[in-house]
């Protein structure tokens, strides 16, 4: 245990050796599903007979074992997780379009990871990884529960059961999008595999949680007026998940704001007895022990790196390592560099020709767009364009 102790202390003291102990085997295990979002065609997700799950072997190779227990038991489960994955995607990649990094991803093959191999690394990006990936499931399960593609939930009708009416002109009714079934469902699919033993698994964690934080709070009442023309003497009411744009640019915020973090004191000395428990309980009290690491697993407080910083909140994302340049090709850490990226010769900002090819200079050409233009509408319903050429300058890194 004292070892342990020394070893911890190191890690922090030495800058030299955080990108070592972050490197693969540490980056958590929960995180080769993002694969789901590749892998086959969605006709290979439907499973349209519960009796007959048959899934295509390459997402099958994606899920650990609870994964597979889980979409078994949730049929139509799976559909949404893949719709969610790409999503995050999506998201991502809009998110980061003028950046160096750009949130490229892997064509899927068994064994790589989607992102590549930055999440091996603690660092900003793939604290947004964890985190929007995670808020995309929770977000798209929810609403996959109120249009009826899961056969294990539905609309969220608690609140109707839960509140009075009282003094409210309004009910609630209708259907709510169902953010508790998204939540926990993220909670066990997304977090399977990280069990928050280590400062990396924490990390995933925390960022999982920030994500679906990021959903369920941005949770809208919608309401909708009945009665004769337009009259509002009967109004219902029901929650509606926000538009995933809303998610992905709150977490944007987050990842300019992220909170460099390191194991905190109080921190190590649950893990010390977490270890000594885990070495001395036999077989025999394995489902309690699990019930213990399961209570655990979010409960940790992740200490700043700067001591002068607030303690990183629910909704912050939390990394542990500076990211790398990204500059330059270097395959070894999945990175492509910026040679030949476009950048904006008049942006001071992280798109703008200095910063996004790194003082490595670039190219300027005239190019010839072919665009449609001077559309017109018709009677009834069509536009009628034309092609249009314009010369644009563009400008790409050298
Ligand atoms: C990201 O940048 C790389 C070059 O660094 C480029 O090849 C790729 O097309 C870009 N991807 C997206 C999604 O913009
Ligand atoms: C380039 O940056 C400037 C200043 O930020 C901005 O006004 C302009 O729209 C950008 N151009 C393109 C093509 O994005």
């Amino acid at each position: 245990m004292r070892l342990w102790m020394m070893l911890g202390a190191l890690a922090v003291a030495v800058p030299a050796l955080p990108a070592e102990i972050t490197r693969n085997k540490n980056r958590g295990r929960g995180s080769m599903w993002w694969g789901i979002a590749k892998a086959g065609e969605p006709n290979n997700l439907l499973p349209m007979s519960p009796a007959s799950p048959h899934m295509d072997p390459a997402v099958y190779a994606t899920l650990r074992r609870k994964q597979r227990r889980l979409a078994r038991e949730n049929p139509g489960v799976l559909m949404a997780v893949a719709r969610g994955a790409n999503q995050a995607i999506m998201e991502c990649q809009h998110q980061f379009r003028n950046r160096r990094w750009n949130c490229s991803t892997k064509n899927f093959l068994r064994g790589k990871n989607l992102f590549g191999k930055i999440v091996d690394r603690g660092c900003r990006e793939t604290a947004f990884i964890y985190a929007v990936t995670s808020a995309a499931v929770t977000h798209s399960v929810a609403r996959a529960c109120s249009e009826g593609s899961i056969q294990s939930c539905s609309c969220d009708y608690t609140h109707q059961s839960r509140a009075p009416s009282g003094a409210r002109d309004w009910e609630w009714g209708g259907c709510s999008d169902n953010i508790g079934y998204g939540f926990k469902f993220s909670r066990e699919f997304v977090d399977t595999g990280e069990r928050g033993r280590n400062l990396r698994e924490k990390m995933n964690l925390h960022n999982n949680e920030a994500g679906r934080a990021h959903v369920s709070s941005e949770m809208r009442q919608e309401c909708k007026c009945h009665g004769m023309s337009g009259s509002c003497t009967v109004k219902t009411c029901w929650m509606r998940l926000p538009n995933f744009r809303v998610v992905g640019d709150n977490l944007k915020d987050r990842f300019d704001g992220a909170s460099r973090v390191m194991v905190s004191n109080s921190d190590r000395v649950r893990s010390n007895s977490n270890a000594i428990m885990s070495n001395s309980a036999s077989n025999s009290v394995h489902g309690h022990r699990e019930g213990l690491a399961r209570r655990h697993r979010y409960n940790f407080q992740l200490k700043p790196y700067n001591p002068d910083h607030k303690p990183p909140g629910l909704k912050d994302l939390v990394y542990l390592e500076p990211s790398p340049p990204f500059c330059d090709k270097n395959p070894k850490l999945g990175i492509l560099g910026t040679h030949g990226r476009q950048c904006n010769d008049t942006s001071i900002g992280v798109d703008g020709c200095d910063l996004m090819c790194c003082g490595r200079g670039y190219r300027t050409q005239e190019v010839i767009v072919v665009e449609r233009c001077a559309c017109t509408f018709h009677w009834c319903c069509e536009v009628k364009c034309q092609l249009c050429r314009t010369k644009k300058t563009i400008h790409t890194c050298l």
